[in-house]
């Protein structure tokens, strides 16, 4: 049982104000009846809830990409920084969607967001090898040794162990890494350990998911067949 209006937030009615002035107007039906007591428990499934005679279904569930830009920590609060959670229309917010993962604050790229919170732990969970790549600049040129070196899985400079991982040098000072695992700082402590800095990162790839043409800034919803990949992904 949970609250008639906390169900029709979830449903992306309208935000909690806004149902507020919605229950008055009498549009929103119980079992047929109108409801204007937003308190009133239901179930969503046993109780047949309608708003302007659609019938709604409940929280849908909400896989989202945003091309995070730098200067944002990757929280759904802070008091002193500006989270990726103001780049987030309203409807999504209402939708209670969380990161998936995190991207430090610099760096740059894709970032996922959904309210499935099963799909956000297989998504992130090193067992379900989820490939996660980056576009690194880095001072130094990253060598053959480098290469196996992440291959073998590398030991970073405070004995953190990472899986496996696949550094493609580019060119001077510019590589592409792709590692399964989310550690703290991970990309930045894999390529120092290694003895190369990065001064820019930026996460171009998760999974089958590109950023494509999506502007830094934007966030777009998934499409059903790209949700559908992800899930065969995480599995
Ligand atoms: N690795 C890092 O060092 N930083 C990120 O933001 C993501 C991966």
């Amino acid at each position: 049982m949970e609250r008639l209006d906390k169900f029709l937030v979830e449903c992306g009615v309208g935000s909690r104000s806004q149902i507020k002035d919605i229950l008055k107007t009498g549009a929103v039906t119980v079992n047929g009846m109108p409801e204007r007591d937003g308190a009133r428990k239901i179930d969503p499934n046993a109780n047949e809830i309608a708003y302007a005679g659609q019938v709604l279904q409940g929280k849908r569930r909400v896989v989202a990409m945003l091309h995070k830009p730098a200067g944002y920590v990757t929280a759904t609060e802070d008091k002193q920084q500006r989270t990726v959670m103001e780049l987030l229309p309203p409807e999504l917010l209402r939708q209670d969607v969380k990161p998936v993962g995190r991207l430090d604050k610099e760096t740059e790229g894709l970032l996922l967001f959904t309210n499935d919170g099963d799909l956000l732990h297989r998504l992130i969970s090193p067992k379900k090898e989820v490939p996660k790549v980056y576009y690194a600049r880095h001072e130094g040129q990253a060598t053959e040794e480098d290469v196996q070196a992440f291959a073998q899985g590398l030991t970073l400079r405070d004995g953190t162990v990472c899986l496996s991982a696949k550094l493609e040098p580019l060119g001077a000072g510019e590589s592409r890494i792709t590692v399964c695992e989310g550690k703290y700082h991970q990309v930045r402590r894999m390529m120092a350990s290694r003895d190369m800095t990065v001064l820019y990162l930026k996460r171009e790839q998760e999974g089958s998911l590109t950023l494509g043409t999506l502007p830094a800034g934007q966030v777009r919803e998934l499409t059903v067949q790209e949700v559908a990949e992800l899930e065969a992904q995480c599995r």
